[in-house]
């Protein structure tokens, strides 16, 4: 298979994406304050469908890759909410209500005007223990050491290579299967970001680039295995797992995160 090619965003184009990631940026501002013991991973779907729906956007997630070759039913939900074990792709669920001393991630990709906005953090539930939350604060610390690593002229390996050796040395696993991608004109694009990765490997960064980096990092191994649904992955040590996903624009003189509301 041809390899895809990575576009390279003009400015009318980013202006569409910036505005769409600031506006995944306040999905996730809007929904923290929901976030307690009781309330069901499907009551927190609807209300970031409706905060999409009031502003304009839609969700991209639903019915992502209906109909496809590999026969299995779009995604279901807006969001994708991912508990505890859960690395990815957690589907909301009236019957999975959160509890204290949970770790949940909460995944959006707004699309508005036709442009993507992609991003995701792992908020905390109640009173967590000092090892899930020492996993988020590595987790989100890998994530920025990564988008830290982006600079026009280097290469995309750089960004897995900063990720992989502050997070492993301090006894975490990083996740293998899935990756970071070119985001911005449809939902997943070229480069793919692997988040374990050799420096100087991969395509050379250009300004005009955007794409996501989005670690997940566990406590235990680094294998996962897909539930019957075919979309939930979960660690197979049953261990947690955390991750913080932006999405990025690379600038002449660096990069700029989007999926910001700051
Ligand atoms: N938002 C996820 C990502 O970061 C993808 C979710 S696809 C879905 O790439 F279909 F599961 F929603
Ligand atoms: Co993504
Ligand atoms: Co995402």
């Amino acid at each position: 298979m041809a390899r895809e090619k990575i576009i390279i965003k003009n400015p009318a184009e980013i202006e569409g994406i910036r505005k769409s990631s600031r506006l995944a940026a306040e999905t996730l501002d809007m929904i923290e304050r929901y976030i307690e013991p009781g309330i069901s991973t499907d009551e927190l779907d609807h209300i970031c469908n409706a905060f999409m729906i009031e502003h304009g956007a839609r969700s991209a997630c639903i019915d992502y890759l209906g109909n496809n070759r590999w026969g299995k039913g779009g995604y279901p939900k807006c969001t994708c909410i991912s508990r505890n074990e859960v690395i990815c792709h957690g589907i909301p669920n009236p019957d999975e209500r959160l509890q204290d001393g949970d770790i949940v991630n909460i995944d959006v990709t707004t699309v508005l005007d036709g442009y993507f906005g992609d991003t995701s953090r792992t908020y905390l539930v109640g009173n967590v223990s000092a090892k899930k939350r020492k996993l988020v604060e590595v987790t989100e610390k890998a994530m920025y050491r990564g988008i830290e690593a982006i600079r026009p002229g280097g290469h995309i390996g750089d960004i897995g290579h900063a990720i992989m050796t502050y997070a492993e040395p301090l006894g975490y696993s990083v996740v293998r299967e899935y990756t970071g991608h070119g985001t911005g004109v449809e939902f997943h694009e070229a480069p793919y970001i692997y988040h374990r990765a050799e420096r100087g490997t991969g395509a050379r960064i250009e300004p005009g680039m955007v794409f996501t980096v989005e670690p997940m990092i566990n406590i235990g191994g680094y294998k996962t295995k897909l539930l019957d649904d075919d979309w939930t992955v979960k660690t197979q040590d049953g261990q947690p797992s955390a991750q913080f996903e932006h999405t990025i624009l690379v600038t002449e003189t660096g990069y700029e995160i989007l999926t910001t509301t700051k």
